[in-house]
């Protein structure tokens, strides 16, 4: 049945927390916030050409992309990269259920995207205690306007997240839909003391899926730890590094060759291990490549955001020590590695022990307690030791 009650009877069936938040679901149409053409995954939907499909995506526990290349007109041998969607209602709950909300709270959102979320918070709170702000000038208005026609009014504004909204401060609730590498200062300055609550998609480009789930103190600080797996877009501001594989991948002839002990398999499936290097490169996206003949291998590449050093870690099943070449300034496998060995020196903590404490001096990343903070992982190369 591709129908509201359709989608909550889906979320219910899949046992997603619903929370206070089924009537909600149940009363906003999302149909009225997805534009004629959309894609599920890999597949283009017409409203006008394939209605029944169309309304069926709308109301399926899928994230459908909105808008691609910012909206530019887009040829069909162009690729189509979203910039913009109506995320998975699963992940909106389980995001809203880390946010708490309750029913007298002022809240924030960041990237308003369609606008179905402020509208689920508005019909939540109420229109006034919601505001949204998005990057995209267009997506703004459009998203002011689906929010108009299911019959709710938030207060959507066109402007950089990373700035917050301080005329609607202070919030009890502040939620991003988009990825962050730092919290903002400006959402713990625009955040309600001591009581109010920041949720954020958080990471660099090494790692970048857990939530933030940080709580206000008094004293403009915000502290908190890391949960889920949250895969949402990134902040457009400043957007991720993009190009060709070859823009980050160049010179191979002239790559060092290493060997090195640590499996790079151990590295890429372990995502407790992921987030603590994570820590470590920020500034570095990785890429497990396998080797499609059956034998079990697989390259782990580590590309630097400026494109300026990568390096190569073979995996081979039967392997004590791997082929690494590195290339550039940096020698970004021994940076991974360091970090992985910092972690097995902590005892492999689970990313559960980490926390993360925003202050008007930056982030800051800590294992258990605040007081012992990872700068051996987090500081800038140079001689590493454990703990600070
Ligand atoms: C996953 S979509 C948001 C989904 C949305 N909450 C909804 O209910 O449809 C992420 C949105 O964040 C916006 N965005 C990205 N970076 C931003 C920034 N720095 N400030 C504000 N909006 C941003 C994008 O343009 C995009 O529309």
């Amino acid at each position: 049945m591709a129908s509201p009650a359709g989608l909550l009877e889906i979320l219910r069936d899949k046992g997603t927390p619903l929370g206070p938040w089924g009537d909600a679901v149940a009363s906003v149409r999302r149909e009225l916030f997805l534009p004629d053409a959309i894609e599920v995954g890999d597949e283009l939907v017409s409203r006008a050409a394939s209605p029944a499909r169309w309304l069926e995506a709308a109301y399926s526990d899928v994230s459908v992309t909105t808008q691609v290349n910012d909206g530019r007109p887009t040829g069909p041998d162009e690729y189509r990269l979203p910039t913009s969607s109506s995320s998975q209602p699963s992940v909106m709950l389980e995001t809203l259920s880390l946010l708490d909300v309750q029913a007298t709270d002022r809240i924030l959102e960041l990237g308003s995207g369609t606008g179905l979320n402020a509208a689920w918070l508005a019909h939540r709170v109420g229109s006034d205690r919601v505001v949204s702000v998005e990057i995209d000038p267009v997506l703004a208005e459009q998203a002011a306007k689906n929010t108009l026609a299911a019959g709710l009014s938030p207060f959507i504004v066109e402007g950089d997240g990373e700035q917050g909204w301080p005329a609607g401060a202070p919030y009890q609730r502040l939620i991003a839909t988009y990825a962050v590498t730092a919290i903002p200062y400006a959402w713990v300055e625009q955040a309600a003391a001591p009581q109010g609550r920041i949720v954020a998609p958080w990471g660099g480009s090494f790692f970048p899926y857990s939530f933030a789930v940080l709580d206000v103190r008094d004293g403009g600080r915000a502290e908190g730890r890391f949960t889920g797996y949250p895969a949402f877009m990134r902040s457009r501001n400043p957007r991720p590094a993009r190009g060709f594989l070859d823009d980050f991948l160049h010179h191979r002839e002239a790559a060092e060759a290493t060997r090195s002990s640590l499996s790079p398999l151990r590295l890429a499936q372990d995502p407790d291990a992921l987030f603590y290097t994570g820590l470590a490169l920020p500034d570095a996206w990785h890429l497990p490549v396998p080797a499609d003949d059956g034998s079990g291998e697989m390259t782990l590449w580590i590309l630097a955001d400026d494109q300026a050093s990568w390096a190569s870690a073979d995996y081979t099943p039967d392997g004590r020590e791997y082929a690494v070449a590195q290339y550039g300034p940096r020698r970004l496998w021994d940076e991974a590695e360091a970090a992985y060995r910092t972690w097995e020196t902590l005892g492999r903590p689970s990313r559960e022990r980490a926390g993360l404490s925003v202050t008007a001096d930056g982030q800051r990343v800590w294992l258990d307690t605040p007081e012992h903070g990872l700068s051996s992982l987090t500081d800038p190369p140079g001689p590493r030791g454990i703990g600070d």
